[in-house]
């Protein structure tokens, strides 16, 4: 039986007809939707590599189901830079050299951009990498990656300020 459902994808409504109500938002995405910057790494919840964020907050997309996010908004790494201007957490992650193969970077990058959202981690090294403790890199860019989640974090906490005043 075909299901339906309505997502907000990267700001755009789409309506999707689903043949098979098992399929992932992961699968969705990079299978039937041609969204292929969200990777595959595990597929059971164990990399990161497949976060993005649903209603604002990161989730594994490889164990979320599609039909169970009717009415949601995803946000992919398709999706993060605005205006052709680079998200400030993608800036980071170059500028720092967070990475090395780029395979987990979408994943990180998504991350980062929720956890900086949620607001959780600071300033505080430690605390960041807690909180990109579920996202693996098989090239341990570490370093570079908790620099960047860190600058991209100051930035967007100076720039909210900014515009508050
Ligand atoms: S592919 Fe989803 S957590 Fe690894
Ligand atoms: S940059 Fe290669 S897996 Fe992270």
């Amino acid at each position: 039986m075909a299901h339906s459902i309505q997502l907000t994808i990267n700001g755009e409504e789409r309506r999707i007809d689903l043949d098979d109500p098992r399929v992932t938002l992961l699968d969705l995405l990079r299978e039937r939707l041609d969204l292929t910057g969200t990777k595959k790494g595990c597929d059971r919840g164990q990399c990161g590599a497949c976060t993005i964020l649903v209603d604002g907050r990161r989730i594994n997309s490889c164990l979320a189901l599609a039909l169970s996010h009717d009415g949601a908004a995803v946000t992919t790494i398709e999706g993060l830079a605005e205006n052709g201007v680079l998200h400030p957490v993608q800036a980071a992650f170059i500028e720092h050299d967070g990475f090395q193969c780029g395979f987990c970077t979408p994943g990180q990058i998504m991350s980062a951009a929720g956890l900086i959202a949620e607001n959780q981690a600071g300033s505080d090294p430690e605390r960041v990498r807690e909180g990109m403790s579920g996202n693996l890199c098989r090239c341990a860019a570490y370093a570079g990656i908790t620099e960047a989640v860190l600058d991209a974090g100051n930035r967007m906490n100076v720039s909210a300020g900014e515009k508050a005043a």
